[in-house]
């Protein structure tokens, strides 16, 4: 592997991208994985999610069956193990993909017709790997974007430890701030000094975003408008970033990944208890 850039002191972005399903966590991840990378990070991608999304936004193949059930077998106690010689940085090395721009994406598998049974090895081996990351050396200096699926259950159930910052999307309706809301308790509860910003996507104009804002008594990290380039690209199934290069929530979701990156080369801000709702 290349050597990695890291930041001037040496951190890295580790960002968990969270939120209800629908709200665009998944064109926000792969929005900043793209402008990290064009920054000069090397760039680790983790997809979360079993249903199919990242790779269309990111311009990758999906594999047909999940190429991470290679890394595990399974013992006589039915137990999933890594087979012989890897463990759960070297099986991330070596069944992540390559992406565009040099990112390295690693899947925890797409649901197939076989059933959940056929995606179980993986969804072993990714959660073993989800929670040696933080502190491996393999990945020193690398940014970490993970694009979750829907909800809290993720985060709740131990999937996200290598994250030291949650960006929490929310869009302006009453199921995605209440589910914000619950989220961003969990990711209190489960890492305190974590950061939490609040990206309010579909913005269709200043309204939403106070409401929002408001209502989970958060400021706002940023704004990602409301746009049709990104369900015309969505359509077509090609990345924004080649679909639509001028478009807004493009434009927005770039300058949302670029302060993320200088932030690295800056203190974070202290949260005190109040802050922390
Ligand atoms: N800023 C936006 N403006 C308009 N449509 C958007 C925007 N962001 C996402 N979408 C659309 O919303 C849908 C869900 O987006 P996606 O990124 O897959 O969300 P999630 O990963 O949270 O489920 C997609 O059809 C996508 O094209
Ligand atoms: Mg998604």
């Amino acid at each position: 592997m290349q050597a990695p850039t890291p930041g001037a002191n040496g951190s890295a972005l580790r960002l968990a991208v969270v939120g209800k399903g629908g709200v665009g966590k998944t064109t926000i991840s792969a929005t900043i994985a793209r402008t990290l990378a064009r920054r000069g990070r090397r760039v680790l991608v983790l997809d979360h999610d079993s249903m199919p999304g990242l790779s269309t936004s990111l311009g990758v193949q999906s594999a047909d069956e999940p190429l991470l059930n290679a890394a595990m077998q399974q013992g006589e106690d039915r137990r999933y193990r890594f087979v012989e010689g890897l463990d759960p940085i070297s099986a991330a090395q070596r069944f992540s993909i390559d992406g565009p721009e040099g990112i390295r994406v690693l899947q925890v598998g797409k649901s197939t017709i076989a059933g959940p049974d056929a995606v179980q090895a993986s969804v072993n081996a990714f959660y073993e790997i989800v929670r040696h990351l933080e502190h491996a050396p393999q990945f020193s200096g690398w940014a970490i974007v993970g694009d979750l699926p829907a909800g809290g259950r993720q985060p709740g159930c131990g999937w996200t430890p290598y994250a030291t910052h949650f960006l929490l999307v929310v869009e302006a309706t009453w199921q995605s701030m209440l589910t914000a809301r619950r989220i961003r308790r969990i990711a209190d509860d489960i890492r305190p000094d974590a950061r939490v910003s609040l990206v309010v996507s579909k913005a269709a104009g200043s309204a939403d975003v106070e409401r929002i804002s408001g209502f989970l008594g958060m400021p706002v990290f940023g704004v990602v408008p409301l746009d049709d380039d990104v369900s015309s690209a969505e359509r077509v199934g090609v990345p924004v970033f080649e679909q639509a290069p001028g478009s807004a929530a493009l434009a927005a979701i770039t300058s949302i990944a670029e302060r993320l990156d200088g932030e690295q080369h800056e203190p974070a801000p202290a949260r005190s208890c109040a802050d922390r709702g």
